[in-house]
């Protein structure tokens, strides 16, 4: 079973901290063709409750895929569409020592 590093539901997930990454290229390539964009905020969003659905009844990935998303993965998505679809931070990096800390 895959968990994208999901230990538990996440109470307040954000796409860019969380959703993102339960998808991988598979996924982008395969539902391209059948016309749903799952590689951007945009897209996931669009179709969030068709998403939720297949994944919670491990309709997608095909099972033959054998990675269902785990309960964790659902429930986590499940409240990132209760919270309004948060887009959260692309993280920051420190840049040339900006920001960072000696110890
Ligand atoms: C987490 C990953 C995936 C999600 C969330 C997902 C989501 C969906 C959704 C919502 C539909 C229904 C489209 C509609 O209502 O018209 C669908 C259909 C489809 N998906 Fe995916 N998909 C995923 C992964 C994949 C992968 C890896 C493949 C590659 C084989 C695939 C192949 C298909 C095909 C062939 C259909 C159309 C036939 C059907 O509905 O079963 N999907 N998918």
């Amino acid at each position: 079973m895959s968990d994208a590093g999901i230990e538990g539901v996440v109470a307040h997930p954000t796409y860019l901290g969380h959703i993102r990454r339960f998808f991988i290229e598979d996924d982008f390539v395969c539902m391209r063709a059948q016309g749903i964009d799952l590689e951007t905020y945009f897209g996931v969003r669009f179709n969030a409750e068709r998403i939720f659905f297949k994944v919670r009844d491990g309709e997608m990935p095909p099972p033959a895929h054998g990675r269902p998303w785990s309960q964790a993965m659902v429930g986590t998505f499940y409240n990132w569409m209760r919270d309004g679809f948060t887009r959260g931070e692309a993280g920051c990096v420190p840049v040339c020592g900006v920001g960072a800390r000696s110890a």
